[in-house]
């Protein structure tokens, strides 16, 4: 069965290159002008002001956070929100959809202090104080575990000085909300510095979860557990692989557009009722972003073993945890509330999981969509954003209480 899922991918990917009337695959396929503009001049052309930031982790890394500063027209803050992006995803997310419809435009324009940070690896965060993302592999020894502990610890402990806050508020997609809650677990009185978290579709346990390229990353996942250094190599680097051998195997760099976006959506799932025909192109110009090979395999550990410690393998596991299977994280100690937004057609978050994520946890709601259609990276690229998903957020913040639709 396992080895079926590969064979599709590889079929898909070839194709998308073999066939001769590419064009085909996606109809007239539309050229952007925010197709490849990074955050700072995406927000400029989109009519925002945006900031960067630099925060160094405990370990060397340089993360870059963006701002979008309360805007002019409003008298006060209404807080501030975090937006954090998932794997192979970066900061970029929350402004693709466009004004009106990206998560940070959305809070922004109500009045909220919005700061987005990029996790160590991605296109925006491939820097360090000593180690040099090109030359050393040391660079790309780490998985979602630093990313919580280290790297999201912080970007909060950064955003809550520079604002003279107490508390932010929390939106994420995915992997970002696995994050909080390792952070919560293994550092508790980060509970307190959060206001609340936004869970869209969120990853921690995946024992149902469809996704292809999840049942693929399970499949390598136990092969590589014990070749450590070997995991020390990027993946699905933006402007890297994928749109480079895209160009190499479909020839121009037009029809690479189509190429790409068949190959990142046979990663991350499409959905051609949500995401339009003007932003497709540039969900292709911005994705993947890049991460370590250790955390491409981490997830696949993460569907194999449930949502655990790294996986070492047998021996250095009994050395580390005392079993030969790493233990589930411990999530008693999340005691922030949680808010969680899923649907009935996300391959990677199924609603079954994330029922289970909530038993484990002493304060949280989910909204399952009524809109049977909404795949995983619809939560993030979606036209139905303001409809469905910022207003919870909005009336949450406003009220502590929300209607789900
Ligand atoms: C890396 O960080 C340093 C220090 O903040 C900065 O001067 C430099 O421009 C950064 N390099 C890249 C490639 O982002
Ligand atoms: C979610 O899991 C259930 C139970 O295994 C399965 O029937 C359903 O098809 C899954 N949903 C998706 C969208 O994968």
């Amino acid at each position: 069965m396992k080895f079926l899922v590969a064979a599709i991918v590889l079929c898909i990917v070839h194709t998308a290159c073999g066939g001769n009337d590419i064009e085909s695959v996606f109809g007239d396929f539309k050229v952007s002008p925010r197709q490849d503009l990074p955050f700072l001049e995406l927000a400029n052309y989109d009519g925002y002001t945006a900031e960067q930031h630099f925060v160094t982790t405990k370990d060397g890394y340089i993360l870059s956070l963006f701002r979008l500063p309360i805007q002019k027209s409003c008298e006060t803050s209404k807080g501030v929100i975090m937006f954090m992006h998932g794997l192979y995803l970066s900061g970029d997310d929350c402004l693709i959809p466009g004004p009106g419809k990206a998560h940070c435009y959305v809070y922004s324009d109500n009045c909220y202090d919005v700061w987005v940070p990029n996790v160590r690896g991605n296109f925006y965060s491939r820097n360090h104080t000593t180690l040099n993302p090109d030359r050393d592999s040391k660079f790309w020894d780490f998985s979602v575990d630093e990313q919580a502990v280290l790297d999201l610890p912080a970007a909060i402990d950064y955003v809550l000085l520079e604002t003279k806050e107490s508390q932010l508020s929390y939106v994420a997609h995915s992997q970002g909300v696995s994050m909080l809650l390792i952070l919560c677990a293994k550092k508790p009185e980060y509970n307190d510095k959060i206001k609340v978290g936004f869970g869209l579709s969120p990853t921690a346990w995946l024992d149902h979860s469809r996704f292809i390229v999840i049942q693929l990353q399970s499949i390598i996942a136990p092969g590589l557990t014990l070749t450590g250094p070997l995991l020390n190599l990027e993946v699905l680097k933006r402007g890297g692989l994928v749109q480079n051998s895209a160009e190499l195997l479909c020839g121009t760099t037009s029809l690479a557009y189509p190429f790409c976006s068949i190959l990142v959506f046979a990663v991350l799932g499409y959905n051609k009722f949500q995401i339009t025909d003007d932003v497709l192109p540039v969900v292709v110009g911005h994705t993947p972003s890049g991460t370590s090979l250790k955390n491409f395999i981490r997830w696949g550990q993460i569907q194999n073993n449930g949502f655990s410690e790294y996986d070492y393998g047998v021996l250095r596991n009994v050395a580390t945890y005392g079993t030969a299977k790493p233990p589930l994280y411990d999530l008693s100690g999340v005691t922030m509330p949680w808010v969680f937004l899923g649907s009935e057609n996300d391959y990677v978050a199924n609603v079954t999981d994330i029922k289970l994520l909530q038993s484990k946890l002493q304060k949280s709601s989910l909204c399952v969509l009524s809109d049977k259609t909404f795949g995983h990276l619809d939560f993030i690229y979606g036209k139905d954003i303001p409809n469905y998903l910022t207003p919870i957020v909005l009336s949450y913040l406003e009220t502590g209480s929300y209607t789900c639709t």
